[in-house]
């Protein structure tokens, strides 16, 4: 894929087919006022949709404006095609009051309810430096320093309106979002993704994705909600357990990625086949069991992870896992229902640790000559 178009109905990077680089960045907005917010969404705006093409974040490049200034690109993707890059921007809840109550931008009002503070999970672990924000960025190329490109340029533009709070390098998506795309695998070393929802399940997508106009907030309707987890694996622990472990964990075959209780890939799972010894075939705290739209009251998820290694610690231990992001059209009904299943009963606790956490409301997509985030100061 070449280059995906910037302005629409939705923001790509949603159900566009998942791409395999990320660069995610989480902002702090600090004492601006509401119109240099909006002027801060132009020109974002403006800089996304050249990059998405393939050009250069302003209108002079790299190279040839004047000498005794500073360039409107950085440069380091001047040879690159857009290699499927896809910007998406999203406000976070402080964006609309902050913690100290204050509403900065005359925006509480239009704090849509679905987007909660999330709430404590058990088992969480989370580090404040590597959580929250009042604005991400999530950038998505097939070339890593495309999607760095872009994050940067960003920052650049924002001086003075929004400073990286956090942000995060990922690889090797952990899900696909279109039929025609092979499941690729997570540092598990299984393949993720293949009960996703996918952009071809457009009943789906319609109801459980994208936000419609009827729900707490207008302004939102084509949007979605973005939660992103940062979650640590201990993968040398996981690399001890034996391969039946493993796959009693996830309930399903490393290889092939079948359901245990039998089938191919794609077979769908079934919950309640059971082994001749009379135990259940997906065992009752198999990760596949426990994230089930069945076991959720039909929850379902577009998940769009991608695996990361953050180097090592001092014990020689990879600072490695996956940075979990889904969207979905309500993260009460839908990501805190799934984790909170997860959070007390699944096998896969021993094995992970969530180290980061994080929610933005995804506005539609910007219109031609309009900036992202419009409806929201209409
Ligand atoms: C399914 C891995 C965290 C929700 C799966 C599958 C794997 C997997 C291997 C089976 C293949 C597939 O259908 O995609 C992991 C790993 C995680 C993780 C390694 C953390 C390091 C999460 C979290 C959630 C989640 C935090 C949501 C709160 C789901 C859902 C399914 C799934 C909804 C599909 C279940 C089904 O309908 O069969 N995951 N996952 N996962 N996971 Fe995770």
């Amino acid at each position: 894929a070449a280059s995906y178009p910037f302005y629409g109905a939705h923001q790509s990077g949603i159900v566009t087919a998942a791409q395999d680089r990320l660069h995610f960045a989480s902002f702090d907005v600090p004492d601006i006022d509401r119109g240099e917010l909006i002027e801060l969404l132009r020109d974002w705006t403006l800089a996304a949709a050249r990059m998405t093409e393939g050009l250069g974040a302003g209108p002079v490049g790299a190279v040839g404006g004047a000498y005794d200034a500073p360039p409107d690109d950085t440069g380091e993707a001047l040879d690159l095609p857009a290699s499927g890059l896809t910007i998406t921007f999203g406000f976070g809840p402080t964006l609309f009051e902050d913690a100290d109550g204050n509403d900065r931008f005359g925006l509480a009002g239009r704090r849509p309810t679905e987007l909660i503070d999330l709430p404590h999970f058990a088992g969480d672990a989370l580090v404040p430096a590597q959580s929250d924000g009042d604005l991400c960025i999530q950038a998505c190329s097939d070339d890593p320093q495309v999607a760095v490109h872009a994050i940067r340029n960003l920052s650049r533009i924002a001086f003075g309106r929004a400073a990286l709070r956090w942000s995060q390098l990922g690889f090797g998506r952990t899900s696909s979002t279109t039929r025609a795309q092979v499941t690729t695998r997570n540092l598990f070393g299984f393949k993720d993704g293949t009960a996703n929802v996918k952009a071809e399940d457009t009943t789906q997508v319609g109801e459980h994705v994208f936000a419609p106009g009827g729900d707490s907030q207008a302004w939102m309707a084509g949007g979605s909600y973005l939660v992103a987890r940062k979650i640590r694996m201990t993968i040398e622990t996981w690399d001890r357990a034996s391969l039946r472990e493993q796959e009693r964990v996830i309930g399903r075959t490393k290889g092939e990625g079948a359901p245990l209780s039998g089938g191919t890939e794609f077979t769908a799972v079934d919950l309640d086949t059971t082994a001749a010894s009379g135990s259940p075939t997906i065992d009752k705290a198999a990760h596949v069991r426990l994230a089930h739209p069945d076991h959720n009251a039909g929850a379902l998820l577009l998940r769009r992870g991608y695996n990361f290694v953050d180097g090592n610690d001092d014990l020689g231990r990879l600072n490695a896992g996956l940075f979990f992001i889904c969207f979905q059209r309500d993260p009460r009904s839908q990501f805190v229902a799934v984790q909170s299943s997860l959070a007390g009963s699944d096998a896969m606790n021993e094995y992970v640790r969530h180290v980061g956490s994080a929610i933005f409301a995804v506005p539609p997509g910007a219109n031609r000559g309009g900036f992202v985030g419009e409806s929201l100061f209409a």
